[in-house]
């Protein structure tokens, strides 16, 4: 695929929304063309499904359910919305995809692993180009996501240990994996922007 394809990941709360935002805007007005999006979601299907996985009740799904939800997401969200603007040379820069699908259902509630490669080699099969890995003290990540009003807390509502055993998957996946580069994402805003963008420029295309 031509263009970049970036992707960021972390623990709940661990401002890699905030961050993605930022570096959208700063790319944009280095004359990059840019797409921001996200998952779950990111086009109208897997909005839908957003909205299914992420309310309600903790026990709502199986993780095996979700994997399923997930993928269906992702794969709607590839078709619609990353493919189309890979292909336009756009830097495309998406809040989540499948590491999250890799550690979330694939490690947190016993060891899935095996079923969520397999259904991601069948229904998706791409990787990002780069991978922000937003790395944080569980503690620190789920106070902050909490303080956020809202009726997203599906995941947030599985608690501390959940959190925790979600970063030390992530770390120990950006190890096995050069793609990815770990950003500590304690500090002010601005200070995790300027670790991000160091990490990203090297990647840039020439505008
Ligand atoms: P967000 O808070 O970054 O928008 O992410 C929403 C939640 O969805 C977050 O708690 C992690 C969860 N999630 C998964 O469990 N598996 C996935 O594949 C994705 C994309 C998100």
């Amino acid at each position: 695929m031509a263009g970049l394809f970036l992707s960021f990941e972390g623990i709940d709360g661990s401002g890699k929304s905030t961050q993605a935002r930022r570096l959208a805007d700063v790319l944009r007005k280095a004359g990059h063309p840019v797409t921001l999006t996200r998952e779950p979601g990111g086009s109208p299907g897997a909005e839908e499904i957003r909205r299914l996985v992420l309310e309600g009740a903790t026990d709502r799904w199986s993780a095996e359910t979700e994997i399923l939800l997930f993928t269906a997401a992702r794969r709607d969200h590839l078709e619609k919305t990353i493919r189309p603007a890979l292909a336009r040379g756009e830097i495309v820069i998406t809040d989540r995809f499948a590491d999250s699908t890799r550690i979330f259902q694939g490690i947190t509630r016993g060891d899935l692993s095996a079923v969520v490669d397999q259904l991601h080699s069948l229904m998706i099969g791409v990787e990002p180009d780069l991978t922000l890995l937003f790395d944080l003290d569980p503690e620190v990540g789920l106070s902050r996501a909490n303080a956020r009003a809202g009726v997203e807390l599906r995941f947030e509502d599985m608690g501390l240990a959940f959190q925790t055993k979600a970063r030390a998957g992530f770390l120990a996946l950006a190890a096995r994996h050069p793609r990815f580069r770990v950003i500590d994402a304690d500090g002010d805003a601005d200070t995790v922007a300027a670790r991000a963008w160091d990490m990203v420029v090297p990647h840039l295309p020439k505008v």
